[in-house]
């Protein structure tokens, strides 16, 4: 199979309608790291519209030209192959165009309306606004009143990143805003993990296949982790970082995501709102957190000086913009129990932190031991049966089971039917080329509906609350795993937490 076809058999072959793929906060980190190089690789493999257009939106005083060569560079950093070959980079930088001003100035907004391409009749425009969240409900008002909410000539889409909100309050003050100018079927709330390639074959491995549905519960589950551990430091986002944490950075939306698609039940059919609908049952089926118990089901921990993936990694509260007495927490992980029929007594545990020892993320779903104990199964290096769902690096799927050591004894092995994705020879998109693919096409399975969004902070609202009370926070050397008080999550668990090192997949 040629490359191209390859990458046209994952992503899905179906070339969008032209559209003008508009970026506000074009000349930020989101856009010159993920947006840009995932626009330019839809270009080359044909994924956008012809005649589509990306308009950067910038606040800066900018000519078309400089932001045409501002393209190359950053291409030419994050993506050098779109620029290399001559030809390629020529048919991309004719897709170029500017507008510029302030995002509270009407006048920006008429310019944009003039600068939108029409295309057989149509004036298709998708808003991305890669610009901080404070922005958005102005950006939402101005576009709607240069009439660009209105779908009279084409689609209008606004594209919405996260942190949708801080708590509860301010995400539904910011749904109510977005809902004003524009109709729910118009938003699109990103949260990339749901376009990452193996939480996406997460759905298709639990309902495309007959064999796991009789093992998926309380059953043969004996319970579920899923991690997401990052080697890096917070780097430069102190100014965001510090008033977050790994609570609302990371399991409010993506790990709270995962673990509906884990949990929920077959949908209907694959319409975005019936999808939704099942996430959502999950999402109201998580059993509310008693401030009493705060405890004995969530862990936070901060880093303090040490060596992550041979980086040297200052102590959290060293790190430049963040406060030298800061409670905010690198490392957060949280029990959770799904109080339905089939998950009743399954906890899911969830964990993420920075300057953690690997680059990892995964799921595992670790399976009751048999019932009657023939073969010492913790022996060595057998554990119970796990099922993981490697989400990065190394995307693909992996089942341990026990098998029989070669030869005369009766000694036990892990042996593993590995599925890794990397083993198939396939290039694969990166999570923003699937969905700006998928908002083009206007699928909006894999983004997040206003109610999603507001159950999840609604569930980690009772840690928010009691972690702001408690201005102690127990510290793990940056590099290492050794996070007081992680252990004793598991204590009604069988076996411990993954050891999420590459050595022991
Ligand atoms: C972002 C968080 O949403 O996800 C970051 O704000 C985090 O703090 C990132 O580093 C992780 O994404 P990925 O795809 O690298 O696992």
């Amino acid at each position: 199979m040629a490359g191209d076809e390859k990458f046209a058999s994952i992503i899905g072959s179906e070339q969008a309608e032209p559209a003008n793929i508009v970026i506000f906060g074009a000349s930020g980190d989101l856009s010159k790291r993920k947006l840009l190089p995932a626009l330019a690789h839809m270009h080359r493999w044909n994924l956008l519209g012809p005649h589509s257009r990306i308009i950067g939106a910038v606040r800066e005083d900018w000519t078309k030209s400089h932001w045409i060569n501002y393209v190359h560079d950053q291409l030419l950093q994050y993506f050098p192959d779109a620029i290399l070959n001559p030809h390629s980079w020529q048919r991309i930088s004719h897709k170029l165009d500017l507008v510029n001003g302030d995002l509270n100035d009407p006048e920006m907004y008429k310019q944009l309306a003039k600068t939108l391409h029409t295309e057989d009749g149509k004036k298709n425009a998708l808003f991305y606004l890669a610009i901080p969240p404070s922005w958005y409900e102005c950006v939402a008002k101005n576009l709607k009143a240069a009439g660009l909410a209105d779908e009279a000539d084409g689609f209008r889409r606004i594209v919405v990143e996260k942190p949708f909100g801080m708590d509860l309050d301010s995400a539904q003050n910011l749904n109510e805003a977005l809902q004003h100018y524009f109709d729910e079927s118009q938003i699109y709330r990103i949260d990339h993990y749901l376009g990452k390639e193996s939480v996406q074959n997460l759905m298709v491995f639990r309902f495309a296949n007959s064999v796991l549905e009789p093992l998926w519960n309380r059953n043969f589950i004996d319970h579920v982790q899923i991690s997401v551990s990052e080697s890096l430091g917070i780097g430069y986002r102190a100014g965001y970082y510090d008033s977050s944490g790994a609570l609302k950075d990371m399991i409010q939306s993506h790990l709270l995501q995962v673990l509906t698609l884990v949990a929920m039940e077959p949908p209907l059919t694959l319409n975005a709102d019936d999808v939704r609908d099942e996430k959502m049952k999950v999402l109201r089926a998580i059993r509310r957190i008693k401030p009493e118990e705060i405890d004995q089901i969530a862990v936070k921990a901060q880093y303090s000086a040490g060596n992550a993936d041979g980086v040297d990694i200052p102590a959290y509260r060293d790190e430049k913009g963040v406060a030298d007495d800061s409670s905010t927490e690198t490392f957060a992980a949280v029990k959770f129990h799904v109080d339905n029929w089939r998950w009743q007594g399954v906890p899911f545990l969830l964990r993420t932190g920075k300057a953690l020892p690997d680059r990892v993320s995964e799921i595992c779903i670790r399976f009751t031991t048999p019932p009657q104990t023939l073969f010492d199964l913790h022996d060595g290096n057998v554990r119970n049966n796990e099922l993981i769902f490697r989400l990065q690096p190394d995307e693909g799927m992996l089942l341990s089971m026990t098998a029989k050591q070669p030869g005369l004894s009766t000694d036990l092995r892990g042996v593993h039917l590995d599925a890794s994705y990397g083993m198939a020879g396939s290039g694969m998109p990166e999570a923003y080329e699937t969905l700006f693919h998928d908002v083009l096409l206007g699928e909006a399975g894999l983004f997040s509906r206003a109610d999603e969004v507001e159950e999840s902070w609604r569930i980690i609202a009772p840690i928010m609350k009691a972690w702001a009370e408690q201005k102690d926070i127990v510290t793990y050397p940056a590099g290492s795993m050794e996070i007081p008080g992680m252990d004793e999550l598991m204590h009604d668990c069988e076996g411990s937490w993954r050891d999420l090192s590459s050595k022991h997949a």
